[in-house]
């Protein structure tokens, strides 16, 4: 195993990427691939997203997606390895490995499912009622995810702390049983990347619904951006850019020279119309070439799926041997 800090993060394939997930994540991961003194490693949680979807097609769909995604803004895969969670069946294999160190009372403390819990109670249902044993023990998959590739460093957002802290204490408790296997994990999160602003200025998520689609053809992101909720201040009215949405989504797309000529811009009363116009501007051209890239590669699925397969296999030459020694260590063994 290399000495370099792995870096891994997965996402979970439930969704459609808009640009608050190209802001946030998927670019500075991108980016922090080409480091040299790193070893990323980034997949996609299909297993998770049963959790979450009953819906197979969108499950599929929502893979190709986030896959041509990466891909198509220029994800190395030749240093990357980049892969599908369910083509590597030491996952699996290691959460149930994990299952029997974890405390189930660790799990009751997930937030995610005692939100689950809470709100069966104040709907005066049964405490259980719809709760699924993938629901339970998410946090126990994502220790595998993460403790299977001995990452470092896992860049998550603020909602993911705690698992990653459960990851820590897994890792623990089964280093402590059967000896120094796991490294124990770091949660990074990184506070100065912007969380965008969505259309309608509260932050970018799909559960306020107010994201714009990463990958809409020209004409409708032009829309969409239009659509930022801005104030009735008049052309000529100078305006506020640090409480200005779109002044917020222009700053995370522009250089420093940008946001300056934009700041001065704001003070002499640039008309909303005209910003709206700099912003579509500045967004559309960073994004039409890998847009074509992204078009290219959903209208060619083989060619994603052969690249998660080349990348299931980097995975797995480090999977198999860590799962051979675990299996060893816990006394599943060949008997001569
Ligand atoms: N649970 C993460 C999320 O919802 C996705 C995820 C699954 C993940 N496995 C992981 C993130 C391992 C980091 C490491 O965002």
């Amino acid at each position: 195993m290399s000495e370099k800090t792995r870096v891994l993060t997965g996402i979970t394939t439930t969704g459609t990427p808009h640009l608050g997930n190209y802001v946030g994540a998927i670019k500075p991961a991108i980016a922090s691939s080409h480091d040299e003194a790193t070893d990323s490693y980034y997949f996609l949680a299909d297993y998770h997203a049963l959790v979450k979807c009953e819906e197979p097609e969108r499950v599929q769909r929502s893979t190709l997606e986030i896959a041509a995604t990466w891909l198509a803004l220029g994800l190395d895969t030749e240093r990357a390895v980049f892969y599908r969670q369910s083509d590597v069946p030491e996952i699996p294999e290691l959460t149930w490995l994990l299952s029997c160190v974890t405390a189930k009372g660790l799990m009751n403390r997930a937030h995610a499912y005692k939100a689950a819990v809470d709100d069966n109670q104040l709907g005066g249902e049964d405490a259980d009622q719809g709760i699924t044993m993938g629901l339970f023990s998410y946090p126990v998959l994502m220790a595998a995810d993460i403790l299977m590739f001995n990452a470092h460093k896992v860049p998550v957002g603020k909602d993911q702390v705690q698992h990653l802290e459960m990851a820590r204490d897994i890792a623990q408790r089964f280093n402590h049983r059967y000896g120094e296997h796991f490294v124990l994990p770091e949660a990074v999160v990184d506070e100065h990347v912007a969380t965008l602003p969505g259309t309608d200025g509260r932050k970018m998520s799909k559960s306020y619904d107010n994201t714009i689609a990463l990958w809409l053809p020209e004409k409708q992101l032009r829309k969409a951006i239009m659509k930022i909720k801005t104030n009735s201040l008049e052309p000529g009215e100078p305006k506020d850019p640090d409480t200005a949405a779109v002044y917020t989504v222009y700053a995370a797309f522009a250089t420093p020279a940008q946001r300056e000529a934009m700041r001065q811009a704001f003070a002499e009363g640039i008309a909303w119309g005209e910003v709206k116009q700099q912003l579509f501007a500045l967004v559309n051209a960073e994004l039409a070439a890998p847009r074509e890239r992204y078009e290219a590669l959903m209208a060619e699925p083989e060619r994603v799926e052969r690249e998660l397969k080349r990348g299931a296999e980097k995975a797995r030459a480090m999977s198999r041997p860590l799962i051979d020694r675990l299996r060893h260590a816990v006394g599943i063994r060949h008997l001569a």
